[in-house]
Formats: structure tokens, C-alpha cells, sequence
């Protein structure tokens, strides 16, 4: 395990963002594109350290939030630094699509040994979660022969036009790129707090409804089962609200992929690589996809992205994918010291503290009416706010209320779904700087209700 550093509290001394912060900002403003979705809030980041995040203006915060699930084992780890900074100093690229460096099958191996798939799998790898996808979809149609595919309302996988055909979390997302670039038909993600089915009650009933749609409205009109490559699934549901897939859901995909011989694709993109108490939150469910996406934790914060499937699966010609950039061997180098640091207890540490804090975020769910759900595994964390318990109205000003009185406390949260606050804070969390962070959790929603 590692550092964090001596610091307990967060620091603020400026107004938030500080003059220096502004700045960056108003440069921002000029010449980079309007088109991300940042919060209400504005962070200019600095320095990174543990858990700690420090602004231009030398505040410092608390950061419960890694970047989007991405600096899993802290800011700047020690090891993380030296692991990259000797592969730089050695080889920087060379291009594995056309030559060959010992890290690509290192990588391979390594994922090979540690994805919840038994037997052989092989690796594409990629820059970024989108790719990682883009990769997904394409193995499946090329494997297959097929062209559908099925996913789920709520999901994100991606912005590039293949993954934003299954994406579907925000309407912002779609809004003029007119039609889906492939063809994708979206079912219900069984959320049961908000189903759209009637007579759901709970997960289970929720999974079933979603299983019996597909089965006996998708599959016996749109959606021919022998038509379908894929159905993309996330594990725990991440942009869409912190959601972890019931257990049935999971199981009765992959009966039904049985069945049909379509491909069965886990995106663990934000899930993945420890972050929810395990390796991958796949192993919560006792399943095996047949292809699974990762990126974010898995080059701490360096861009890599991968696609691993059953050897049998990745069966393509060559010629038939590569990336120029993908699986860079500095950004691999990252990645094997990250799962290293990942096994060496900061999996257990994210079961451990995530219990913790979640704990005390139920405690907080007692002690407010407009927390109407806290869910989640290991540290990946939901917390939904509502108008009140009775009606379960979800409540989106409030909670992007909260993360603003979070913000200007020094504690980086960010939103997610249509009213959730997302904890997914780096795995090296102590119970200290949980305390903390609860602390100015109670208080901003105090300040916010
Ligand atoms: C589950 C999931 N898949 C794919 C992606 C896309 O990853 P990227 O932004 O690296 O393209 C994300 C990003 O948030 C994600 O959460």
C-alpha cells in the first residue's frame, strides 16, 4: 500500500476558482472545444499527490473522485512515476502493429491470467475506453458475421460513432449526430428504483422483466436472435448512475448468449481493475464474457485501452484492426506496475474502506430524506438524491448543489445518472480521509436541503 501523504484536511485559501485558476480557465474558453461535459464546478488541476489534488492557486482538496475512476492507485504513486519514467528513458514507441517489444505480450499474459475468462485469451490494445469498445464491436460483427447489436438504456460506452450507437446515458450525448451509426436496439438496464416496467418491486423482478423483453418483444420482432453479434453490458452501470447489475441479470445473459451464439461483451471500463473490491466486477457474478473492454484504472492515468477475448474468439485476419499508438510501451509499463500495486492490497483496501464508507453513507441516507438510494461495490459508490423518500422523485438540483458545497469545501465528488453523486475515489482511501469526506458531505447537504 502506499502513502497517502501526512495531510488530513483539506485546504482552501482562495476563492474557488483562484485568480491563477481563472486564467487557465478564460485560455480554455478561447481554444479549446466547449463540447466537455464538466460540472458546475471549476477545478483547475496542478499537483497530484495520494489523495490529494492541488489547484493553480495552491488550494488543496480531498479527491474522492481520480480523475473519472482513472488514478486508482493515487496521484503520481511513487512506483507508478519510476515504472513510467524508465520505460521513457528505454523505448518510447515503436509502433506494435507492425514491430514487436516484449511489453505488448507481457501485458497479454498478465491480462490473460488475471480477466475472470478461463482458458486462452488474447489481447487488442487500444488508447482510450471508446477504442477499447470500438474494438469489441468489431471482433463480435467479424466473428459472428453479424451486424446487431442490443445494450441498455443509461449506458455509456464511448463518444466515438460505433460506441455512441450503444451509448445512452445523456440525451447531450446523441443530440445532432442525428442517426446511429450501427444498428443497435437498447433495452431497460434493470434499475428497479426507476423501471419502466410495471410490477417491479426489487433487482431480481427488475432483471427478469428487462430478460423477458428481450426474449419475447426484442427477439420476436426487431431483433432476430440469429441477427444479433453482441449484447454490451455493464457490470456495475457507471455514467448511468452507479448501478450494479443485479446477479440474475447476469447470469440470464449468458444463457441467452448460449443460446444464440452471440457474443457476450462486459465493458469493465470503469469498472474494472479493482475497483470494485475485486479484480473485475465480473467475478461478483460468477459469469464469463466472451470479450471484455478496459481502459481508465488500468494505465493510471496513462491512456491505455484493451480489448481481450477468448483466443478462439479473436480470430481475425491480418489487417483486420491495429491502432499506431495502442499499447505504447510506456503506457504498458504503467499498466503491469498498476496491476502489481493493485494485488498488492489495494483491492482488499478498496473491500475494506468501500464498506466503510459506504456504511456511512447509509448512515447519512437515515439522517436525510433526500438521499433515497446509497449502492454500489467496493469504491464504487452511488449516492441518489430525491425530492423525499415517499415519492422518489429524483432530485438533479439538489445533488448538483451538493457537489458544489462539496467543492467549496475541498472535497471532489462528481455527479452521474440523473441525480447521483459517484464516489470513486483512488483505491489507497484510508478510513481517515473517509471520516473526512463524510464530514463535508454531511455539511454540504446540510447547506444544500
Ligand atoms: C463503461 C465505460 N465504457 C467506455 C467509456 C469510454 O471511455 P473513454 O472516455 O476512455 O473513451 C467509459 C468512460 O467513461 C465508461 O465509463
Amino acid at each position: 500500500m502506499t502513502p497517502s501523504t501526512d495531510l488530513q484536511k483539506p485546504i482552501i485559501k482562495t476563492e474557488l476558482p483562484g485568480p491563477k485558476g481563472r486564467e487557465i480557465i478564460a485560455a480554455d474558453e478561447k481554444y479549446v472545444t466547449p463540447s466537455y461535459p464538466r460540472p458546475d464546478y471549476k477545478l483547475v488541476a496542478e499537483k497530484g499527490y495520494g489523495v490529494w489534488l492541488e489547484d493553480a492557486d495552491g488550494n488543496i482538496f480531498l479527491d474522492c473522485n481520480a480523475g473519472v475512476a482513472v488514478c486508482s492507485t493515487g496521484h503520481c504513486h511513487p512506483e507508478i512515476v519510476k515504472a513510467i519514467s524508465e520505460q521513457a528513458a528505454t523505448l518510447i514507441h515503436m509502433c506494435g502493429t507492425d514491430f514487436y517489444y516484449k511489453q505488448m505480450p507481457d501485458l497479454g499474459k498478465k491480462l490473460n491470467e488475471i480477466v475472470p475468462i478461463a482458458g486462452d485469451t488474447k489481447t487488442h490494445f487500444a488508447n482510450s475506453g471508446a477504442e477499447a469498445v470500438e474494438t469489441a464491436l468489431k471482433l463480435a460483427m467479424y466473428h459472428t458475421r453479424r451486424q446487431k447489436f442490443i445494450s441498455f438504456f443509461g449506458s455509456f460506452h464511448g463518444r466515438t460513432l460505433g460506441a455512441l450507437s450503444l451509448t445512452s446515458s445523456k440525451r447531450a450525448q446523441r443530440l445532432g449526430f442525428m442517426r446511429q451509426a450501427l444498428d443497435v436496439v437498447h433495452a431497460p438496464y434493470p434499475n428497479w428504483i426507476r423501471s419502466p416496467f410495471a410490477g417491479v418491486t426489487d433487482a431480481e423482478s427488475a432483471a427478469k422483466a428487462t430478460i423477458d423483453w428481450i426474449e419475447n418483444t426484442l427477439f420476436k420482432t426487431t431483433t432476430p436472435p440469429s441477427e444479433v453479434a453482441g449484447i454490451v453490458v455493464e457490470a456495475v452501470q457507471g455514467e448511468g448512475g452507479y448501478i450494479p447489475a443485479p446477479p440474475l441479470f447476469m447470469t440470464e445473459i449468458r444463457r441467452i448468449c448460449d443460446k444464440h451464439g452471440i457474443m457476450m461483451i462486459v465493458d469493465e471500463v470503469q469498472s474494472g481493475m479493482g475497483r470494485t473490491g475485486k479484480m473485475f466486477a465480473t467475478e461478483y457474478y460468477g459469469v464469463e464474457p466472451d470479450i471484455m473492454c478496459l481502459a481508465k484504472a488500468l494505465g493510471s492515468g496513462l491512456p491505455i485501452g484493451a480489448c481481450v477475448a477468448k483466443s478462439e474468439i479473436m480470430d481475425w485476419h491480418k489487417g483486420a484492426h491495429a491502432s499506431t499508438f495502442g499499447g505504447n510501451p510506456v503506457c504498458i509499463a504503467s499498466a503491469l506496475k498498476t496491476i502489481e500495486l493493485l494485488q498488492g492490497g489495494m483491492i482488499e483496501n478498496a473491500a475494506n474502506i468501500g464498506e466503510y464508507l459506504q456504511n456511512g453513507l447509509k448512515n447519512l441516507m437515515g439522517k436525510y430524506d433526500c438521499i433515497g438510494d446509497v449502492r454500489g461495490l467496493g469504491l464504487m459508490i452511488g449516492v441518489e438524491f430525491v425530492e423525499d423518500k415517499k415519492t422518489m422523485k429524483a432530485a438533479p438540483e439538489l445533488r448538483d448543489k451538493v457537489e458544489m458545497a462539496c467543492f467549496n469545501r475541498g472535497l471532489i465528488i462528481l455527479g452521474c445518472g440523473t441525480s447521483t453523486i459517484r464516489w470513486s475515489p483512488p483505491l489507497i482511501l484510508t478510513k481517515e480521509n473517509v471520516d473526512v469526506a463524510l464530514e463535508i458531505f454531511d455539511e454540504a447537504i446540510a447547506a444544500s436541503v
